[in-house]
């Protein structure tokens, strides 16, 4: 039977993801409780990093432990991967040691490449067009805070990088609005934008994307592969930092994401991020219960 991968939030139904979302809040109350849950004893995850990581390699590493399993973490640098062994070559033989499989790298392509030969489930650590495991935190964050995000309005105020896709497809599965407030140059995917059916739009002003929003997210203005570009960068993005005059065009009730790690006085103003409407702390603690769920789903799934 063909394993079942997770490389983009879109590979959920909705009601894949509502599942997720309500084990995701029982994981979390089982911790807080210090009750053991171990239904992976013996599994074993490799984690395959091709980028730096804290959240996302804690996360995956602990998540497994708690769950009786174990993790491995392989990186290029002191593997073969680092060497030219074939993407298609290393599934082969790391699906056969192993029962699940998640990957950080840069383009999709090798996530797929890699998903295509492999025995066990493949989950998407972040790649450079999806960075699916942040948004099932953010959008259980959101909801342990307001709420269904059905018919609420999103503002996603920076590049139209990785994380960018990743709300437009949740905004695509969850039916809410989103603003994209992007300079021009560094838009979303417009195949993508077209795939969401109107759930997701370009505005170029990020005060006018941030208009009422229920949620104002950003991200860094240089992702990871893309350090060279960061002076010229900064000097494109100036005018979409977020700052406490975007926050006051928002709903009064806004909250404030931001996937991290953060850049005070780049992307987002201190004042913003640590400031009454920002969740950021809940949402990098949520990796660790969304992602568990999403393991445990992965896992007991195949059985
Ligand atoms: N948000 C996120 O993925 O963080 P890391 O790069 O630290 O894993
Ligand atoms: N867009 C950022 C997200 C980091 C978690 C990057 O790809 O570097």
């Amino acid at each position: 039977m063909q394993a079942r991968h997770f490389l983009a939030l879109s590979d959920l139904t909705r009601t894949e993801l509502d599942f997720l979302m309500r084990r995701a809040r029982e994981l979390k109350q089982l911790q807080r409780e210090g009750n053991l849950h171990q239904p992976l004893r013996g599994r074993v995850l490799g984690m395959v990093f091709e980028k730096s990581s804290t959240r996302t390699r804690v996360s995956f590493e602990a998540g497994m432990a708690q769950l009786g399993g174990s993790a491995i973490f392989l990186s290029p640098r002191d593997s073969q991967l680092g060497r030219g062994e074939p993407v298609e070559d290393t599934a082969r033989v790391l699906s056969r040691m192993l029962d699940v499989v998640m990957i950080r790298t840069f383009g999709h392509d090798i996530l797929e490449r890699f998903a295509a030969h492999s025995r066990v489930p493949v989950i998407n650590g972040l790649s450079d067009s999806h960075h699916p495991c942040q948004l099932l935190a953010d959008i259980q964050t959101y909801i342990e805070h307001r709420g269904s995000l059905e018919g609420k309005r999103v503002a996603w105020i920076g590049d139209g990088n990785n994380m960018c896709h990743s709300y437009m497809e949740a905004a695509a599965l969850l039916d809410f609005e989103l603003r994209i407030a992007c300079p021009d140059g560094f838009d979303p995917d417009h195949g993508l934008l077209d795939r969401t059916d109107g759930r997701a739009s370009i505005e170029r002003d990020p005060m006018v994307a941030a208009t009422d929003a229920d949620l104002v997210v950003t991200d860094v203005w240089a992702s990871m592969g893309q350090e060279d570009e960061q002076t010229a960068r900064e000097a494109v993005f100036e005018p979409y930092r977020v700052t406490s005059a975007i926050m006051a065009q928002a709903a009064d009730d806004a909250l404030f994401m931001h996937c991290l790690p953060a850049h005070r006085g780049e992307e987002v103003d201190a004042e913003v991020i640590d400031g009454p409407q920002s969740v950021v702390w809940d949402e990098a603690e949520n990796r660790l219960h969304a992602q568990k769920a999403l393991l445990e789903w992965l896992l007991l799934d195949e059985d």
